[in-house]
């Protein structure tokens, strides 16, 4: 998988993908991230890259120009699936809609500050506009890089124990059962007996039970 990054703000990525599976993935060769700063783009001899609003109002909007020059350049390159926008506006990301996703072999990702994105980049260039939940972030960054986690595990090869991925939250359509390791007792508190019992089929009926109930409980909307 490829992602070219499109953001002001590149550093911004520097912890969430130098740490644990996704630093593996990038380091095994199973996805590779580029970054693309817009300001490297501009025109203008003081390198803008925003201005105020047509019609008035509070904020300055990202420039048409330099996006558009930009993503001229990488979509002569490449063939992409996705061109994505990261905007509160847009559809809420669902664990579902990553196994898709994950699939993609190159996305481009957009990262909006201040009041956004010319809607003429909207039209022309974007196929999907992602929102990660409904709050307002400042930038789509934080956006992107839980996307990128989130999508990133998902590669064949990204995760060491590629079944682990499988028995996710949300991935059967139940939340995940308790877990525990050693010590067995801990201050008097045990793990189920159950767990211990080398009887892998009774663990198995044991785990689904819990998934069930926790799911019922918490979010019920789920088994409908
Ligand atoms: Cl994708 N961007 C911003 N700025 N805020 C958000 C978001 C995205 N998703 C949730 N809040």
């Amino acid at each position: 998988m490829n992602i070219d990054i499109i953001t002001l703000f590149p550093e911004m990525f520097v912890g969430p993908f130098s740490e644990s599976i996704v630093k593996r993935a990038i380091e095994n060769n199973s996805v590779k991230i580029n970054f693309h700063n817009p300001r490297d783009y501009s025109t203008s001899k003081h390198k803008k890259v925003d201005d105020y609003q047509f019609g008035g109002g509070a904020g300055m909007v990202m420039l048409v120009e330099p996006l558009a020059l930009l993503l001229d350049e990488l979509m002569a390159k490449t063939t992409y699936d996705a061109v994505i926008y990261m905007t509160p506006d847009g559809e809420r990301l669902e664990q579902k809609m990553l196994n898709q996703y994950s699939s993609f072999k190159n996305m481009i990702i957009i990262n909006g500050h201040y009041k956004g994105i010319d809607q003429r980049i909207r039209d022309h260039f974007v196929t999907h506009e992602m929102s990660i939940g409904d709050y307002v972030l400042s930038g789509g960054e934080l956006a992107t890089a839980v996307f990128c986690d989130a999508v990133i595990r998902l590669i064949p090869g990204a995760i060491g124990d590629g079944a682990s991925a499988l028995s996710d939250s949300f991935q059967d359509d139940l939340l995940a059962p308790p877990v525990y390791t050693r010590p067995a007792e801990f201050r008097g508190w045990k793990v189920p007996e159950i767990l211990t019992s080398g009887n892998l089929k009774a663990i198995d009926d044991w785990r689904h039970d819990q998934a069930v109930e926790k799911t019922e409980t918490r979010k019920p909307w789920m088994l409908e």
